[in-house]
């Protein structure tokens, strides 16, 4: 087991310390990202983009993820490591089990879906047999055609205030943490203070419980383009090892994300 458990997040929400996470898809990266001192790696289907240079996250399997994830977790002596579970693997309860049993056994020590409360029943069977669940609301990519684009979530009053009642019914359903994407400042604010959960934002203001980047946007090194909500932590420190601590030091002091990197209303 890693020295960083779901217990021990909990106690930082808690004690208002912030989680420090990163996106982590190799050996090398995540051995400097652990001894860099982040608390939480997750092996994002953000792969789909940075790695395999595709346009959104659809085309992302589940070995894909585990390959990674078996990367990721052989080095990580520290870190909590979270992995994605891909487009369509939990789409039933039973695809959920048998997917989620791969991630598990491929190191991770919690799996992360998207969506709101039709993922209510999955969650409590994830959770009967063992694997703890990582909710995703807000901009969740594995919709975005649904959502016509990567779109900023929740401006308007009726699907804040359902964001907010998906946020307490995954809470209730099991969830040991939430990641909330591309809200407005004040809404993921909100919804932080409304679960007991750590709530760990990406696009999503500072008064998250904790932050996460994709690890080629904070070097300024993705294929894609540079989310407004990211920051070059390597421009600005011109050493990896670095950037990596700069990014932990500014999220641990509340310097980052600024109100630049931010949404409003
Ligand atoms: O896939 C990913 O990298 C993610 C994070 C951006 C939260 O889901
Ligand atoms: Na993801």
């Amino acid at each position: 087991m890693k020295t960083v458990t779901t217990s021990r997040l909990m106690d930082m929400k808690s004690a208002s310390e912030k989680i420090t996470a990163i996106t982590a898809y190799d050996a090398s990266f995540a051995k400097l990202f652990d001894d860099a001192g982040v608390d939480v790696m997750l092996i994002g289907d953000s792969l789909g983009m940075v790695l395999k240079g595709e346009k959104d996250t659809l085309a992302v399997t589940t070995d894909e993820i585990a390959y990674h994830t078996k990367a990721v977790s052989s080095v990580a002596q520290r870190a909590f490591v979270i992995a994605d579970m891909p487009f369509m693997s939990y789409g039933t309860e039973e695809l959920a089990l048998t997917n989620a049993a791969k991630l598990m056994a491929a190191g991770a020590s919690m799996v992360k879906v998207e969506g709101g409360d039709w993922l209510v029943s999955t969650i409590k069977k994830l959770n009967e047999r063992g694997v703890p669940v990582c909710g995703h609301l807000g901009l969740t990519p594995q919709s975005v055609h649904v959502f016509g684009g990567f779109k900023v979530q929740g401006r308007v009053q009726s699907q804040a205030d359902k964001l907010c009642a998906d946020a307490q019914r995954l809470e209730s359903a099991g969830i040991q943490m939430l990641v909330l994407e591309c809200v407005p400042s004040e809404l993921a604010a909100r919804i932080s203070q409304l679960v007991s959960i750590p709530v760990i934002g990406i696009g999503a203001g500072a008064e998250t419980d904790g932050q996460i980047l994709v690890m080629h946007d904070m070097l300024g090194v993705s294929a894609n383009y540079m989310p407004k909500f990211s920051k070059n932590y390597l421009a600005e420190t011109g050493d990896i090892r670095a950037a990596v601590k700069q990014y932990i030091h500014e999220v641990q002091t509340g310097t980052f994300p600024g109100p630049e990197h931010s949404f409003s209303a």
